[in-house]
């Protein structure tokens, strides 16, 4: 096979910057283009071009002058930043992605990964094991784009043959980004405080139970689904379910202070908590375990322990660095 040529869209966010990096060790530095719509320090590393996926035109350029085949489209605005101003949070969402679907039709690319969400469930649907089908009614404009943006690309693959292949993911935590306003980021922030020695208000109440999954786990998942032969996966299914781990901030407190038994958290509910209401509990990801053997291998504790270990790191890199400059 062919190594892919892989164009990412909003590579400088949560999920664009470590997939980035992974993805330019599976195929090859020159074979990864990363994209933002600002400058990225992934542009040491690597191909990098500023793109504002707005702008069609940029994107056709983009795709022709490196012979993209591949695009992974991570460009959203998330569901808290998103009900501060909903129109353009539609307006970004949905055009950036039918920007995307225009210029892989035009292009014949090979294959197209679209990134969905919790968010497209409501307070209506089963909140424990959510099914795969469950009917989709959303109370936020992302969780809105995100339903719509399924259902194009069932669109785009059914009537003009094309192979968007999309997962439905829960909180996502992970050390090397800042998570990028949504209403799971509480379960990344939590976690800069443990290791700082600083107490953490959380903005959800102790016992709001979310879907949740390590970065890493969400990582293989993405390369996973996109390796998969196309017969295996079905083509009823829009966006995968993906499920893995679920807990309340209370719980994911008890599991931190297992490693900084001095840590202290306190609840203070925001305007997030309504948001976090309405989506549940606990995923049911049976089809992406059948269909193309989907296994997470991260569990709470473990998940804590590499976290708080490679934060640690992080942070006393930062400190060397600063002192040395000093
Ligand atoms: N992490 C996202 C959010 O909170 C859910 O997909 O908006």
């Amino acid at each position: 096979m062919n190594k892919p040529v892989v164009l990412i869209t909003g590579a400088g966010g949560q999920i664009g910057s470590v997939l980035t990096e992974r993805l330019r060790l599976k195929w090859g530095k020159e074979n990864v283009i990363a994209s933002d719509i600002r400058w990225s320090p992934l542009a040491k590393e690597g191909s990098f071009e500023i793109l504002d996926a707005l702008d069609i035109k940029r994107l056709d350029d983009i795709v022709i002058t490196h012979k993209v085949t591949r695009i992974y489209h991570l460009v959203a605005i998330l569901s808290a930043n998103g009900e501060k101003d909903p129109l353009r949070t539609w307006d970004i969402n949905m055009n950036s992605w039918l920007n995307v679907l225009e210029t892989a039709k035009k292009h014949q690319l090979e294959r197209v990964f679209y990134p969905s969400s919790i968010a497209v469930f409501g307070p209506h649907n089963e909140r424990v094991q959510t099914p795969q089908n469950s009917n989709l009614n959303p109370t936020t404009v992302y969780g809105l784009s995100k339903v719509a943006g399924e259902n194009w690309a069932t669109y785009y693959n059914s009537k003009f043959g094309m192979d968007i292949r999309s997962l439905r993911f829960p909180g996502l935590i992970s050390y090397q980004s800042p998570a990028g306003g949504g209403t799971t980021d509480y379960a990344v922030d939590i976690f800069h405080k443990a290791v700082l020695s600083e107490p953490f208000a959380c903005f959800l109440k102790n016992d709001t139970r979310l879907p949740m999954l390590y970065m890493d786990d969400a990582l293989r998942a993405t390369i996973e689904l996109m390796q998969v032969h196309p017969t295996k996966l079905n083509p009823a299914i829009s966006s995968y379910n993906l499920g893995g781990l679920n807990f309340t901030p209370k719980e994911l407190t008890s599991a931190i202070q297992k490693v900084i038994p001095t840590f202290k958290a306190t609840y203070e509910p925001d305007s997030r908590q309504v948001i976090a209401d309405s989506w549940p509990d606990s995923i049911n990801d049976s089809d992406a375990q059948n269909d193309w053997n989907w296994k997470p291998q991260f569990d709470l504790d473990k998940m804590c322990v590499t976290m708080i270990e490679e934060l640690k790191k992080k942070y006393s890199a930062q400190m060397s660095d600063s002192i040395a400059k000093a």
